[in-house]
């Protein structure tokens, strides 16, 4: 268990970022949380509440800053918790404040649509421009972890990936506890390919959801979306085994069955009749589900990989096709040979 005091940048002050920072600060780090938005630090540090967060107490021993440098000044690892649109611009923005071989963490989820990188491929990609460190490591945190249950200590999984297991090892160290356990995994890609993925599937269940489909519809496209996920990511050179792990079908399934879950809940709306523009107003925040859409297309037609739900998600979404019709397409196609 993590018995060593840590420095630990935090960027982005988002419902995930909060819950990180308070259990990394709870467990006995020295933890540093900065915002892109100057008005969240002056909320966040003057009422020590988060908005989307309610329930939880933010320690008094936080610390919060508006300067990014001094956020990544002198901590052992940093930790990026903004939203994935957001990772490039707050990567270029650190640029110069990133000592070399520090540890970086990613826990935000989603594929690039114009490079359709992972999120740690962007930050590789950015923070290795000139004037950035001579090097970093850089390790994915993902699993099944809803911000509103760490953030009041329920008990949670998480994988720490890295092909540099040192570093995944570190990262496991400093983020174990009592609530929280921390596996390892040597493939990065996969984890960030199930993390970026699940969001459209269960985009496409919260849709069926919505339409009044019942729990068997709802396994199905869990179980087919994994497939689906895995297939492209077997074509990709993934191990197909992180797949079946907390990074694939563990954080499927808590995507696609909570109500904390935007995607899904954007999804339902979708199925209830709702236009995916106004779906996304309700919800309120970035549905990343549907920011993946044009990367999970794209690649699936590079590596010739059949995504029929990934697909008839996006026929709802993105090509105006009525829900109810879009899932009769998908029930009647032709039976072949997909993944078993
Ligand atoms: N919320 C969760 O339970 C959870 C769990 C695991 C992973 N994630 C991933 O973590 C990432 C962040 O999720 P979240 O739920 O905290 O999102 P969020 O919508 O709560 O994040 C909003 C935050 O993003 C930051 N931000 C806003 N505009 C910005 C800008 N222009 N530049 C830089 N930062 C800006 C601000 O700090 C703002 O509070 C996502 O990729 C998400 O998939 C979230």
């Amino acid at each position: 268990m993590n018995v060593t005091k840590r420095n630990i940048g935090v960027l982005g002050a988002g419902t995930w970022g909060m819950a990180l920072a308070r259990m990394l600060c709870v467990s006995g780090n020295d933890v540093q949380v900065w915002s892109a938005i100057e008005k969240e630090i002056d909320s966040l540090s003057s009422t020590r509440v988060h908005p989307n967060l309610p329930g939880m107490k933010v320690p008094d021993e936080l610390r919060f800053t508006k300067s990014i440098e001094e956020v990544c000044k002198d901590k052992d690892v940093l930790l990026f918790a903004v939203p994935s649109v957001f990772v490039r611009s707050t990567a270029a923005k650190a640029r110069p404040y990133v000592a070399d071989d520090q540890i970086i963490v990613d826990v935000a989820k989603g594929i690039e649509p114009d490079t359709l990188y992972t999120m740690t491929e962007i930050l590789a990609d950015e923070l290795g421009k000139e004037g950035g460190p001579k090097g970093i490591r850089l390790v994915a945190l993902s699993g099944p972890t809803h911000a509103e249950e760490v953030a009041v200590d329920l008990p949670t999984t998480i994988v720490s990936a890295s092909p540099d297991m040192e570093a995944a090892k570190f990262v496991q160290e400093v983020f174990s506890n009592s609530v929280m356990r921390v596996y390892t995994n040597e493939d990065i890609k996969g984890v960030e390919l199930s993390g970026a993925m699940k969001n459209v599937i269960a985009l496409g269940v919260g849709i069926s959801t919505g339409l009044g489909y019942g729990d068997n519809a709802r396994a199905a496209l869990i179980t087919r979306g994994i497939a689906e996920i895995a297939r492209l990511g077997v074509a990709m050179g993934c191990n197909v085994h992180t797949f079946a792990g907390l990074a694939g079908i563990g954080d499927l399934i808590v995507t696609a069955t909570s109500m904390h879950s935007r995607n899904n809940r954007a999804g339902i709306l979708i199925g209830k009749g709702e236009t995916p523009e106004n779906a996304v107003k309700e919800v309120g925040m970035v549905v990343e589900g549907m920011n993946a859409l044009p990367a999970a297309l794209e690649l699936a037609e590079q590596y010739q990989v059949d995504m029929p739900i990934v697909q008839t998600v996006n026929a709802i979404v993105n090509k105006g096709m009525g829900a109810a019709e879009a899932v009769r397409t998908l029930m009647d196609r032709d039976p072949k040979n997909e993944l078993k």
